[in-house]
């Protein structure tokens, strides 16, 4: 028999949260992983972000697929797989669904099956007859599709909102690789991708007015204080966002108001007054260098839209 401790779920991800903050926030520039952001409360901020007049990706990818749907349909052909990595809530799958001639099946993959179930009674509510095929998977890894969309006529990666921007480049370039043998060489990948632009629009789409975006960045600390026992003052840290023009990317971060201490875990971490934990970077691109990271993945640019403002992108790729 063995010894090992068997954690459940929540158990594990405890764990883990524990444990990225412990070395996150021993780092001499502090930092947590943004895939902590996102606890219910977290994934509702972030829903109502996506409403904001300042935070215009969504209703420009939205209307990108609007709009060019039937360029984007042409160009796909009937009878395809779609296999979307991480679909939130799913909106996105069933505009593209909706546009898409015919298709075959859908397979939504994200770790944690609670987020699937949503997913999938939304799509198959909107279409009955399609097969919805959820896989439960870390998709920023390999994974097997296991025959789930076998007779398509071609396999349909799709991943929108521009989280590829949240990934580090090389982290970007390395799912773009896994993905591309996920779905298989010959496959297809529908990426949407923010791009660089007016610092101004930048800033105030990642600090609004009404401070959600402030309140779902601060939320990280109210999850630590639940989750791994800390005791962060969350009026202690302010939200800031701002544009790092070397990297190209905006920054998150939690920004300590006075020095002060915080137990996490049994262990002191000290804050300078004015010392900030590093919580997102949202990289934006140039449509050159999303074509040389998708290059360097082995994919090649079969079509590009964009908005008349050149807010937004949403890629066709071949693989
Ligand atoms: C999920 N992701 C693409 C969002 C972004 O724009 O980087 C997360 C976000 N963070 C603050 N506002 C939105």
């Amino acid at each position: 028999m063995s010894g090992a401790l068997q954690l459940g779920p929540a158990e594990a991800q405890r764990v883990a949260l524990i444990s990225d903050a412990l070395q996150g926030l021993s780092l001499p520039r502090k930092t947590l992983p943004c895939k902590w952001l996102y606890d219910a409360e977290g994934a509702r901020l972030f829903e109502a972000i996506t409403r904001l007049p300042e935070y215009y990706p969504t209703r420009t990818e939205v209307r990108i697929l609007d709009e060019c749907g039937p360029e984007i349909a042409n160009a796909v052909g009937p009878g395809a797989a779609v296999i979307e990595f991480g679909p939130g809530d799913g909106a996105k799958a069933v505009q593209l669904l909706q546009a898409l001639q015919a298709p075959s099946v859908y397979l939504p993959v994200d770790i944690a099956p609670e987020w699937l179930t949503a997913v999938t009674s939304r799509v198959a509510a909107a279409f009955p007859e399609l097969p919805v095929k959820p896989v439960v998977a870390d998709f920023t890894q390999q994974f097997d599709l296991a025959g789930r969309a076998a007779g398509s006529a071609t396999h349909l990666g799709f991943f929108p909102g521009s989280t590829i921007g949240n990934f580090e480049p090389q982290d970007a370039s390395r799912f773009l690789q896994r993905a591309r043998s996920t779905l298989r060489p010959g496959s297809r990948m529908l990426l949407g991708a923010d791009l660089v632009k007016d610092i101004a629009v930048l800033e105030a789409a990642y600090d609004d007015a009404s401070g959600v975006t402030a309140a779902f960045n601060l939320n990280l600390l109210r999850r630590l204080n639940r989750e791994a026992g800390a005791d962060f003052d969350l009026a202690g840290f302010h939200h800031r966002a701002l544009w790092n023009a070397a990297e190209e990317r905006i920054e998150m971060h939690l920004v300590a108001l006075h020095a002060q201490s915080v137990r996490l875990a049994g262990r002191v971490i000290r804050f300078a007054a004015g010392e900030s934990i590093h919580t997102e970077s949202s990289h934006k691109y140039r449509p050159e260098r999303i074509e040389a990271l998708a290059a360097g993945a082995g994919w090649c640019k079969a079509r590009m839209w964009t908005d008349p403002d050149r807010l937004f992108s949403v890629w066709l790729l071949d693989g």
